[in-house]
């Protein structure tokens, strides 16, 4: 039962944890090379896209501009195994190795915006940075007329967009001998980089009609810097980004900072797409193209409506996945609970039914105990009466033998003496003489089983009295024996009567004639059952048992037969009869023990 209870609640923690536990079916890895706001949108769009795919988990590091922090990312990646990289290089050579170790691993790699120098990755999505600069090239000689000098503020010099925004640009202008790029300087796609290095190219520069920055950033940057030369009305400022939002590109076009800008579409969900595609072995494109448009003061104000009519549908779109999370998380708490409550039921359940199980054991020995006990006391009560009965036998017997010895003795007694008279006549021939001593011998066996009746009556009763006389045991012993030195010759018994301890005196106040019939009753015993040439010894020693008292032990011994272990512990009972064999009244061994007592 209780094996059962614990595999039940084992397998319902399995259930409970199974159902807690949200099971991560991909991880992809981001590595960013920057951190900024058309990062963060990318980052924000690449995380939402991922909330429509069951089980993907995503992990976003940003490397700072730093190349080293990147490859440490990357390797951060291929050391926890992610299922799929995506990587936007911060300058191409130096990412380019460790992302072809993360390919050769076998780990997918999607390549983002920016490119790196070798064609080991899974695909490529980002815009295309020549076309880019070309549309920028095109747009500069049709606001400038064809004429007048510029000046272009480049972005990270090892970052193949910089390179590639750059040859667009030069590549439209080509054919342009009115345009002239008057200065390009690296600007490291930061605002303050590119403020610094526009002072000095203004320094150096005069009559500018146009600065063209590879990102709004660092064209926000070189607007302020002219505008401490108070040189801001005298040129145009150019960017690229077009992100919605306050203080970026699209606002600072509508503000006037900015003539113009040009989308660089970030296409998080597009990458989170391809990602997906690949993972789940869906066909996918190699290299795909985001597609880039003109923002200037014709078309700014509308899309900055629509980009904040896409930011609120954003917003709801956020604001129902949020909720749909909190119903998640409230199902699976409800569930929890449901899954708690069954639990708590089945152990409920279980524990009931082991209670039952114990009650009705528990009634089922107490009927077994009671009935047990009712057949004891039964038992008992059979006993009682028995032994009562037994008692009452018994008793009647005792009665029954003492009135009938009562009534013997006198008689007995009347023929004891006329015999003994008769005995000491001398007239008497020889043969009448042996027939009386006959009739006395057998008179007297009788009137010693009478009186052995009698005196157990009077121990029973409690009137058995200790006469005690001072006298030499050791003499008196020797006395004794000699009625059966007699007896042992005539049936070739060997009787040792070893009390010649001449050292010790046996002197002590005795009630001889109960002693002389215990020893009669011992002696008697043993020659009736020891057979011809056998030993009986009758030993008398000291035996010291306390300090300052000494007891004389007595010990008769014989070689006969012995007596089994199931006979000697009720060899002390009265009318206890061991078998045909040994019949007799069964009154003196117990009268023996009644008088040593
Ligand atoms: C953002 C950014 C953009 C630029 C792009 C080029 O980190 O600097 O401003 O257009 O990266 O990769």
């Amino acid at each position: 039962m209780k094996k059962h209870l614990l595999f039940l609640i084992l397998c319902l923690m399995g259930i409970l944890t199974s159902c807690s536990q949200k099971h991560t079916r991909y991880y992809i890895g981001v590595s960013q090379c920057s951190d900024d706001e058309w990062r963060h949108k990318m980052n924000h769009e690449i995380v939402r896209e991922a909330l429509f795919y069951e089980g993907v988990e995503v992990e976003i590091r940003t490397a700072k501009d730093n190349n080293q922090n990147q490859i440490e990312d990357i390797n951060y990646f291929i050391d926890r195994k992610v299922d799929l990289l995506i990587v936007a290089p911060n300058e191409a050579a130096a990412v380019t190795p460790v992302v072809e170790k993360a390919y050769g691993l076998g780990i997918p790699v999607v390549v983002i915006d920016r490119k790196i120098l070798s064609d080991r990755y899974t695909a490529f999505v980002g815009a295309d940075n020549c076309e880019i600069g070309k549309d920028v090239g095109q747009y500069i000689v049709n606001r400038l007329g064809g004429k007048g000098k510029i000046l272009e503020i480049t972005e990270l010099e090892g970052s193949t967009p910089a390179m590639e925004r750059h040859k667009g640009l030069a590549d439209a202008l080509k054919e342009e001998p009115g345009i002239e790029i008057a200065a390009s300087v690296d600007g490291a796609w930061l605002q303050s980089v590119a403020g610094e290095k526009m002072d000095s190219m203004l320094q150096d520069n005069k009559d500018i009609k146009l600065v063209f920055a590879q990102n709004d950033r660092m064209a926000v940057g070189a607007y302020l810097s002219a505008r401490q030369r108070q040189l801001e009305k005298e040129m145009l400022f150019v960017g690229i980004d077009a992100l919605p939002g306050k203080g970026y590109g699209v606002e600072q076009v509508l503000e006037g900072v900015l003539d113009a800008t040009f989308i660089y579409p970030t296409g998080g969900d597009k990458v989170m797409q391809v990602a997906m595609d690949i993972l789940e072995k869906r066909p996918y494109e190699r290299d795909t193209k985001l597609s880039t448009a003109l923002v200037d003061k014709t078309n700014a104000r509308v899309m900055q409506l629509q980009t904040d009519h896409i930011a609120e549908q954003d917003g709801k779109i956020e604001h129902l996945n949020n909720q749909v999370d909190e119903y998640w998380s409230r199902y699976s708490a409800q569930t929890m609970f449901l899954y708690v409550c069954l639990i708590i039921l089945l152990l409920f359940a279980a524990l009931l039914a082991i209670i039952v199980r114990a009650y009705w054991t528990k009634n089922r020995m107490n009927l077994e105990l009671s009935r047990q006990k009712k057949q004891l006391e039964d038992q008992r009560d059979q006993l009682i009466t028995l032994s009562k009965q037994l008692e009452e036998a018994t008793h009647a017997k005792l009665v029954f033998f003492t009135n009938v010895s009562h009534d013997f003795r006198t008689p007995l007694t009347l023929v004891a003496d006329p015999v003994e008279q008769l005995l000491e006549d001398k007239n008497l021939t020889s043969k009448q003489q042996s027939l009386l001593k006959v009739v006395h011998k057998n008179v007297n066996i009788l009137l010693r089983l009478v009186n052995q009746i009698l005196d157990f009556r009077k121990y029973e009763n409690g009137k058995l009295e200790l006469v005690r006389t001072n006298m030499d045991l050791r003499a008196q012993l020797q006395e004794w024996s000699h009625a059966f030195q007699t007896l042992a010759l005539r049936k070739h018994i060997h009787f040792v009567l070893d009390v010649n301890d001449d050292r010790t005196d046996y002197l002590m106040a005795l009630d001889a004639e109960k002693m002389e019939r215990v020893y009669f009753n011992l002696l008697s015993n043993a020659f009736k059952f020891t057979p011809e040439n056998g030993t009986i010894t009758v030993t008398l020693s000291t035996l010291v048992k306390e300090e300052n008292r000494r007891y004389a032990r007595l010990v008769v011994a014989d070689t006969g037969s012995g007596i089994s272990a199931q006979h000697i512990r009720h060899i002390f009972d009265r009318f206890y009869q061991m078998d045909v064999n040994h019949a007799g009244s069964g009154i003196g061994l117990a009268l023996a023990k009644a008088f040593v007592e």
